[in-house]
């Protein structure tokens, strides 16, 4: 699939005035009305946005997931080339999304097919994919997800690929828009894989000042540096309580 015809991507972030995207300065004042505007935001401007990609890490604790998978029953054959995207075939409810979480190694065994989050409304309801590499995870994994009918997709042969997961749910799910939702490690990959359309920064009047919080993108590796970016704005807006949102789009 060439460039014009997979989804545009957009990194969607909340950041402090030094670009970190988490740590002790987020328990500022008003943090519970950015972190409602963060999704506020994007259903604003990306309303026809259905699908999500996320980082396993993100996802650690804000989703109930089992460890003690059952055995694969005795013949069972889990195919390494075909993807798992019959559930695909089951059409979303009204303002959720396909929330798609990139598991490489195939760890991530979420305990059911569905989002409840009272929490978050914004995901409550919203259907889960995993994104895994087709050597990595388990058969058992495999197995457990097509039992629980969460859709998967292999992008990657033992490493990810970003293009890959893009071109394949722009074309399973006949996407016109992703929103990729971080962390920074997944971003950093995304960023490396030359994906990232656009960003859209929820910016939080506050500042870090301490390096080890997490900037916008990470490599996975130690050390290697990430190649710069030049952004072109395209939109900005002054929202409550001295907060801004920034929307670029990547020079490329
Ligand atoms: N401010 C915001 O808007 C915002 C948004 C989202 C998240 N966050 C914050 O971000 C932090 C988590 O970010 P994070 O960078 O640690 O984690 P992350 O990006 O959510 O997930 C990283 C994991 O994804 C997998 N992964 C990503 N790229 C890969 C690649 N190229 N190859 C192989 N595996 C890859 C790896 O999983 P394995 O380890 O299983 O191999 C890796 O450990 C949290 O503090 C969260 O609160 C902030």
């Amino acid at each position: 699939m060439s460039n014009q015809t997979r989804a545009k991507v957009v990194c969607h972030m909340m950041v402090t005035l030094d670009g970190k995207i988490n740590g002790e300065a987020y328990n500022c004042d008003n943090y519970e009305y950015f972190g409602k505007t963060y999704y506020d935001v994007e259903v604003r401007h990306f309303p026809a946005s259905k699908v999500c990609i996320i980082g396993r890490k993100s996802n650690e604790g804000g989703i109930e997931t089992v460890t003690d998978l059952p055995p694969l029953p005795e013949g069972t054959v889990i195919s390494r080339e075909e993807d798992f995207i019959v559930p695909f075939e089951e059409p979303l409810e009204d303002g959720t999304h396909w929330n798609c979480i990139v598991d490489p190694r195939g760890v991530f065994a979420p305990k059911d097919r569905i989002l409840k989050m009272d929490s978050f409304p914004y995901y409550d309801g919203d259907r889960i994919v995993s994104v895994v590499t087709q050597k990595q995870p388990s058969d058992v994994f495999l197995y457990y997800l097509q039992q629980k009918k969460i859709p998967y997709i292999f992008a990657g042969d033992e490493k990810l690929d970003c293009a890959v997961a893009v071109e394949k749910l722009s074309r399973y799910l006949n996407e016109k828009i992703i929103m990729l939702h971080g962390g920074p490690t997944l971003n950093g990959s995304f960023l490396k894989d030359g994906v990232i359309d656009e960003l859209s920064l929820l910016q939080v009047p506050i500042q870090s000042n301490n390096p080890a919080d997490l900037p916008l993108f990470t490599s996975m590796k130690e050390d290697e540096i990430l190649p710069p970016l030049q952004l072109n704005l395209l939109a900005c807006e002054s929202l409550q309580h001295s907060g801004l949102w920034l929307h670029y789009e990547v020079k490329k």
